[in-house]
């Protein structure tokens, strides 16, 4: 039997076709898009319709991989990035393009919800989580302030991931685990919290479709859809996820301590857990998974952002980002790169920028360069780490996902930098692989335990320790990290 991942990131649309009899994944595709250009700092919008059409193609390539075999596709679980602001009229149609999760254009909305609720204490107290210009509902008042002809042909408001699934299914649906990424959600009694839907506006609560168990039936494939692939009619489509949520489940994070690290464009950590945790300062974000749990989770918003920057700067290929970096002592040689090219969440600088330290002409190379981003970016992840400590969350080992996991010096790096062993997964699509595994279980193939254990492989040869010494001068690097950090942000220059 055959099930069909879907990963929809902001970068590219990736898809797989996983056998859950043998675990392999005998297909994969994927393809990319670009943002909405010419908008403004700060502003990043992409187009729904972009996200569909590259489902469409990277399925249909999949499905010729497989040929025949299509007839045994029995399930499909999409998987998108969260947070991002979908906004369709009364006849389902895209009203403007989607603001993201890395728009941070809403600061000032952010700042009127805690004026209105006892600031970030009483949102949190609401909510369990802060308001942060990431989350979705932010969006939806700077849409109402900023385009109020646009707001008022809105009927209802969906996540990325239940955009796909209302195109494949024709259903509007939320699901806990995205939902709880909206800012909207009391991720205690996951219940949509409607004092705060009012203060956007009275018409919001309707915007809402259902919302219920990320565990349950999201629908059935179109039937259109499923003639156009050849595929049986009958095939579900599971709840699906935000992108970390599903990547919990593809790596196997299921509870037990397992922590996970995931590399993209965005950075995260997230860890399992079968109550919410709330953090009282609001940097570890309180979500719900996937799975109908919890998923504590730091997000940092320059992770490959960073070393992407520094590649296309210099026109290297990844490999020789790899040989540059490796070239360069650990610690860079003192030069710090605070990465906040696109503003930060965690800490929380909407206006941030990237920023350089400690040049000399001893360490003023490009290799330099390149290492201090790819520090800086894990550093950053390191933050974050320390907070999950003063949770208590205190992991093991830490499993590595994403496009950054592949490379090997970046995986020595994070081992060094979090101070713990890290290994990666066999695939680095664990958001797509926990889409595919979160359809096997909607369709009575096992529980997530007995899934997971049979489909989620580490790569044991990318399994790296950390070095007490390094892990001592990453600690005091990420201390002068953040204490610049802090110092630049209280002075106003960041
Ligand atoms: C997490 C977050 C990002 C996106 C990336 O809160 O905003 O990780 O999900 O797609």
């Amino acid at each position: 039997m055959l099930y069909l991942g879907i990963d929809s990131g902001t970068q590219s649309t990736k898809a797989i076709v996983l056998d859950v009899e043998t675990g392999a994944i005998l297909a994969d595709a994927s393809q990319g898009y670009g943002l909405v250009e010419g908008l403004p700092p700060g502003h990043l919008e992409q187009h729904p319709e972009d996200w569909f059409e590259a489902v469409r193609a990277t399925v249909a390539s999949c499905l010729d991989q497989i040929g025949e075999r299509r007839r045994d596709v029995r399930g499909i679980g999409v998987s998108g990035q969260q947070h991002g602001l979908v906004v369709l009229d009364g006849e389902g149609a895209v009203v403007r393009p989607a603001k993201l999760w890395c728009d941070t254009s809403t600061a000032a909305q952010c700042a009127e919800f805690e004026a209105a609720f006892g600031g970030k204490e009483g949102l949190i107290a609401r909510t369990g989580n802060a308001m942060l210009p990431g989350y979705t509902i932010p969006k939806l008042l700077w849409l109402k302030q900023n385009e109020p002809d646009r707001f008022r042909l809105v009927r209802s408001v969906l996540l990325p991931h239940d955009y796909l699934n209302y195109r494949l299914t024709g259903v509007m649906r939320m699901e806990y685990g995205d939902a709880s990424g909206t800012g909207i959600l009391n991720v205690r009694t996951r219940e949509w919290d409607r004092e705060l839907t009012a203060f956007v506006d009275p018409a919001v609560d309707a915007m809402l479709p259902e919302l219920g168990s990320s565990n349950a039936v999201h629908g059935t494939l179109l039937p259109e859809l499923a003639a156009e692939w050849g595929l049986s009619p009958e095939v579900l489509v599971s709840a699906g996820g935000g992108d970390n949520m599903m990547g919990a489940i593809g790596t196997g994070n299921l509870g037990g301590g397992v922590v996970t690290a995931s590399f993209g464009t965005s950075g995260t950590l997230y860890a399992s857990s079968e109550q919410p945790i709330v953090d009282p300062k609001g940097e570890v974000a309180a979500f719900c998974d996937s799975t109908d749990r919890w998923l504590p989770l730091v997000c940092t918003m320059n992770v490959t952002v960073a070393t992407e920057q520094v590649r296309s700067w210099f026109g290297w290929d990844l490999a020789e980002l790899e040989r540059q970096v490796e070239s360069v002592p650990a610690g860079a040689d003192g030069v710090a790169f605070l990465p906040y090219l696109t503003g930060e969440r965690t800490p929380n600088l909407p206006q941030g920028t990237g920023v350089l330290h400690g040049l000399g002409s001893a360490c003023a190379s490009t290799a330099h360069l390149a290492r201090a981003a790819m520090e800086g970016a894990t550093l950053g992840l390191g933050y974050g780490l320390r907070r999950f400590a003063e949770l208590g969350l205190t992991p093991s080992e830490i499993r590595l996902t994403g496009g950054g996991s592949k490379s090997a010096v970046w995986r020595q790096i994070s081992a060094d930098v979090f101070g713990v062993p890290v290994v990666a997964l066999a695939t680095a699509e664990g958001a797509g692989l926990g889409g595919a595994i979160q359809a096997a279980f909607a369709d009575g193939q096992g529980s997530y335990a007995e899934l997971s254990d049979r489909l989620v492989a580490l790569d044991e040869s990318t399994r790296c320790s950390p070095s007490p010494d390094r892990v001592g001068l990453y600690r005091e690097k990420l201390d002068r990290q953040m204490e610049l950090t802090f110092l630049l942000r209280d002075g106003g220059w960041l």
